[in-house]
Parts: structure tokens; C-alpha cells; sequence
């Protein structure tokens, strides 16, 4: 699928048919992942591939969101702060690893679109009942929590008008700019 139409179509989905995810196109989507940009090519990413029914239960319960069951897979987002730290210091660990982490959760969630599946990207979670479970050890955080699947919704989201979020040449310039006057094709 052409970029644009994986970017138009990917929205958040909380309900999951029970067809299984292919190994093949999860594989796929991970390389997607792993081949974001990141600080100092740090790749401080790692992820975690939970089909297990009483681990995704826990998960589920950590998270506090019952739609988690209902994802075939579960793709826990680890996020090692040991090198990025060595290299830039504690802004490395604040902020780089997790800009870092997002862009290649960005890029999973294209590719599984891509791939005519759907996720819900999660971070309100239980971080220490997760790490618990999947034995991730302490310098390691987690940065998300996805849910992938086949959906069985209606894809919805809406936005804001881009013109309203976009400023020329400083901040608070609102213009009309011919940029927003022709339509995005799908
Ligand atoms: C950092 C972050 C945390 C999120 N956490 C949750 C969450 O805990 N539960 C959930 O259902 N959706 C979560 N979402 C999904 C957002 O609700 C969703 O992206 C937003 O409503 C826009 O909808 P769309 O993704 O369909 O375009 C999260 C998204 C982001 C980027």
C-alpha cells in the first residue's frame, strides 16, 4: 500500500476479529520498525511478542483495558536506556530514547495498516505488572503497548484542521497558505 493511503486509513482500533495474525506479516512489521531513524543509530527499541492468553490477560489488567483480550497479538514496546544514556546522558534517557521508540511504534503501526491489519497504540499501563510478567529487566523501560489484529470496526478519528496547528516564519503567524488549498489524495 502507497505510504499516503497506509497514513489516511491507520486510525486506532478497539475491536479485533478472531483471525489470526499471519507470522509472516508480523516479521514485517517489526522490520518496518526497526528500520525508524533513532539518536546516534541506537535502535534502543525492543519488542515483545505476546500471544499467550494468560499473558495477554495480565497485560490486559495492567493496562486497565478489557480490549487488549481481544487482540490476537500483543506487541510490547521495550525501551533499553543503558547505551543512550552512556551516549547522551540523561537527556538521552528522557527524551531521545523515548522520541526514539515512538517513531518506530509510528512506523509498526503504518506497516500493519499497510498490511491490512489494524493496532491501538496504548501507554496508560501498569509499567512494573507488565515488566513483571514478561521478566524485563530494570534498566529497560516500556514505552507502549499495541494491540494487532484484524478489525471487525468501522475505521473512525477525526483532526483539526491542519490550518489551525500550522504557523509560518513564527509561532502564532496564522496565514491561509496555498499548501492547505488543494486536498490531500488518497
Ligand atoms: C501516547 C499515546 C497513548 C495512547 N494511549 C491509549 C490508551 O491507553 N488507550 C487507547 O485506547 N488509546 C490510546 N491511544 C490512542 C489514541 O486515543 C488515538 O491515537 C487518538 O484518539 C486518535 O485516534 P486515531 O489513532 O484513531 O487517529 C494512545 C495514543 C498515543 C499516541
Amino acid at each position: 500500500m502507497d505510504v499516503f493511503k497506509a497514513i489516511k486509513k491507520r486510525r486506532s482500533v478497539r475491536g479485533f476479529s478472531d483471525k489470526k495474525v499471519e507470522d509472516e506479516k508480523i516479521g514485517k512489521i517489526l522490520e518496518a520498525a526497526s528500520l525508524a531513524p533513532s539518536s546516534g543509530n541506537v535502535q534502543n527499541w525492543m519488542f515483545i511478542v505476546v500471544k499467550d492468553a494468560n499473558k495477554k490477560e495480565i497485560i490486559a489488567d495492567a493496562c486497565k483495558q478489557d480490549f487488549l483480550l481481544e487482540a490476537p497479538v500483543i506487541i510490547v514496546v521495550c525501551d533499553d536506556k543503558e547505551k543512550i544514556e552512556l551516549l547522551f546522558g540523561e537527556k538521552g534517557k528522557e527524551f531521545y530514547a523515548i522520541q526514539n521508540c515512538a517513531l518506530a511504534i509510528e512506523n509498526l503501526l503504518l506497516a500493519a495498516t499497510g498490511l491490512g491489519l489494524a493496532t491501538c497504540f496504548t501507554a496508560v499501563f501498569d509499567e512494573e505488572a507488565i515488566k513483571r510478567e514478561l521478566e524485563v529487566p530494570g534498566n529497560v523501560s516500556i514505552d507502549g503497548v499495541i494491540a494487532l489484529g484484524y478489525s471487525k470496526e468501522k475505521e473512525k478519528g477525526k483532526r483539526l484542521p491542519l490550518k489551525l496547528k500550522t504557523y509560518f516564519e513564527k509561532f502564532g503567524n496564522f496565514i491561509k497558505p496555498s499548501i492547505f488549498l488543494k486536498k490531500f489524495k488518497k
